[in-house]
C-alpha cells in the first residue's frame, strides 16, 4: 500500500513539473489603443481607477501579473479567463463597438454588478483589492446609466 502511495505522489509531481513547460501567451501591451473608452466616453476618474483595479486585469489589454501566474496550472486558467473576458468586454477597445453592442455592453455592466457576477469570484479571493464596495458598485452603475440615456 505503502509502495502505491510512494508511486502516486511521484506521478503526481511529474505531471506538475511536465506542465510548467506549457508556454504563455501575455496580455500585455504598450500602444495606447485610438479605440480606448477614454477616446469614446467622459469617464469620472474615480470610476476608471474603478475599471483599472477591479476589471482590467481581464478586460483590457494589459494585465498586472502576480509572481505565482508563472506557476502552471494557474497561468493556464488565467489566460483563458483573459481571452474570453476580452472578446466579451475589452476597455480598451470598446469605442470600436457599434452602438448596438455599446448598450448592451453597458446593460451587461449593470447587471453583472447587480448579480455580483464580476468581478469574477475566483478572482477576488485572491485579488481582494479588486472586491467592490455598494458605494462603488453604485458610482459604475451611475455612469453607465448615463451613458446609456446618452445613446
Ligand atoms: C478574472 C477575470 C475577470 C475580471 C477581473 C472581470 N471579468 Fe468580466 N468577464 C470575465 C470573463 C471570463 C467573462 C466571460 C464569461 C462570463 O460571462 O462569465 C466576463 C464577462 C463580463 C461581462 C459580460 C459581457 C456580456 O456581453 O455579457 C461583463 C459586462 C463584464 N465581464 C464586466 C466586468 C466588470 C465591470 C468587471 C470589473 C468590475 C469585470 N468584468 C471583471 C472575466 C473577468
Amino acid at each position: 500500500m505503502k509502495k502505491y502511495l510512494k508511486y502516486t505522489f511521484y506521478i503526481v509531481l511529474l505531471i506538475f513539473v511536465a506542465i510548467q513547460f506549457m508556454p504563455t501567451n501575455y496580455n500585455l501591451s504598450d500602444v495606447v489603443s485610438e479605440n480606448d473608452i477614454s477616446k469614446k466616453f467622459d469617464v469620472p476618474s474615480e470610476v476608471q481607477q474603478l475599471f483599472e483595479t477591479s476589471c482590467y486585469d481581464c478586460h483590457s489589454n494589459n494585465t498586472q501579473y502576480p509572481w505565482y501566474n508563472k506557476i502552471q496550472p494557474v497561468s493556464y486558467l488565467m489566460e483563458d479567463h483573459i481571452t474570453e473576458g476580452k472578446e466579451e468586454l475589452n476597455f480598451n477597445e470598446i469605442g470600436s463597438y457599434s452602438k448596438r453592442r455599446l448598450k448592451s455592453k453597458l446593460k451587461s455592466i449593470i447587471s453583472q454588478l447587480d448579480d455580483d457576477e464580476m468581478p469574477m469570484f475566483s478572482y477576488t479571493i485572491i485579488h481582494r483589492d479588486a472586491v467592490l464596495s455598494e458605494e462603488e458598485k453604485e458610482q459604475i452603475k451611475d455612469w453607465a446609466t448615463s451613458e446609456l440615456d446618452k445613446l
